[in-house]
């Protein structure tokens, strides 16, 4: 009797183990999930709220924008993302900072090479006309400025690919670097692979695939792929030189070969067999 007695506590004891193992699984996963961060700052709302930082004068050498040496009144990128996000809980390694222009162009970079650099966020350029913000910038014939803010680096050399300089720039945002990869990869077809590589560098800044991506140029893919109201060919030829189409073409030409622009429409016509929206 006694040895049937232990033998159901042993049971029930075991039980009690088994589950409360599963439970702190469970929990661990399920952490795991909330860390990946999808984060955003406001950066104007910031700056209504009085939250960027204490600000200085900043010297670029050669800025890529304006092509010559200049200073401006800036916070510390780098404080303020450390100030509003808590990066103890970020995975660096495979996030990504994206930058939010007011067109809607979102180049990005990894964040582990911003945390590296000395990034400013310029709100004022100390050379500008008296009563304006910013010197006046330049770029195909079009007149703009800087306004409301311009990322730039003291540290870094205006060579390095790597880094962006964000003009107009309005939000920040921190995203899984795999967020993209995972939705747009070509998971079942090695043939496009090309295409998507090649789409994930030149396009995808500009436009979207089922909602990831820029927003300066139009969505290609949903709700209509444009492999479906295009012809193929004459949209291989726009891809490589856009202006041959369309007079005052805003995109630019990117310096893609015929073969490279065919292997990213291959990529375009696989996309539109796998359709959705990811509201981004
Ligand atoms: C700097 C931003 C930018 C980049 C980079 C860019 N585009 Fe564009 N693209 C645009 C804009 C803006 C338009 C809208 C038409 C215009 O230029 O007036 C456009 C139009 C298009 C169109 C026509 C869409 C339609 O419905 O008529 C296609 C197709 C296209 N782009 C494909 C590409 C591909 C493929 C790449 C990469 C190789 C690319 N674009 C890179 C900005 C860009």
């Amino acid at each position: 009797m006694k040895t049937v007695k232990i033998h159901f506590i042993l049971v029930c004891l075991s039980v009690f183990v088994l589950f409360s193992c599963n439970e702190k699984k469970e929990q661990k996963i399920e952490q795991t999930v909330n860390v990946e961060p999808e984060m955003v700052l406001d950066l104007v709302d910031l700056q209504t709220k009085n939250k960027l930082g204490k600000d200085t004068v900043v010297t670029v050498i050669n800025d890529p924008v304006y092509h010559k040496t200049k200073k401006y009144r800036a916070v510390s990128a780098l404080l303020l993302v450390k100030n509003e996000i808590d990066l103890s809980k970020i995975d660096i390694k495979n996030t990504k900072i994206i930058f939010e222009c007011i067109d809607g162009y979102k180049p990005e970079m990894p964040l582990e090479l911003f945390l590296k650099a000395k990034p400013f966020l310029a709100f004022k350029d100390v050379d500008a006309p008296k009563g304006t913000n910013w010197e006046k910038i330049v770029k195909n014939g079009n007149e703009m400025d800087a306004n409301p803010f311009y990322l730039v680096y003291t540290s870094i050399s205006t060579d390095n690919q790597e880094y962006k300089w964000p003009y107009n720039l309005i939000k920040i945002h921190l995203e899984p670097l795999n967020k993209s990869i995972k939705e747009l990869f070509p998971s079942n077809n090695k043939k496009v692979e090309v295409g998507y590589n090649l789409f994930q560098k030149q396009c995808i800044t500009c436009h979207a695939i089922n909602g990831i991506g820029g927003t300066m140029g139009p969505e290609l893919n949903y709700p209509k792929s444009v492999t479906e109201y295009w012809k193929e060919k004459e949209l291989v030829d726009y891809i490589v030189d856009p202006a041959s189409f369309r007079n005052k073409v805003k995109m630019p030409t990117l310096g893609i070969t015929k073969q490279e622009s065919q292997e990213i429409v291959d990529y375009l016509k696989y996309m539109s067999e796998h359709r959705k929206v990811n509201s981004n």
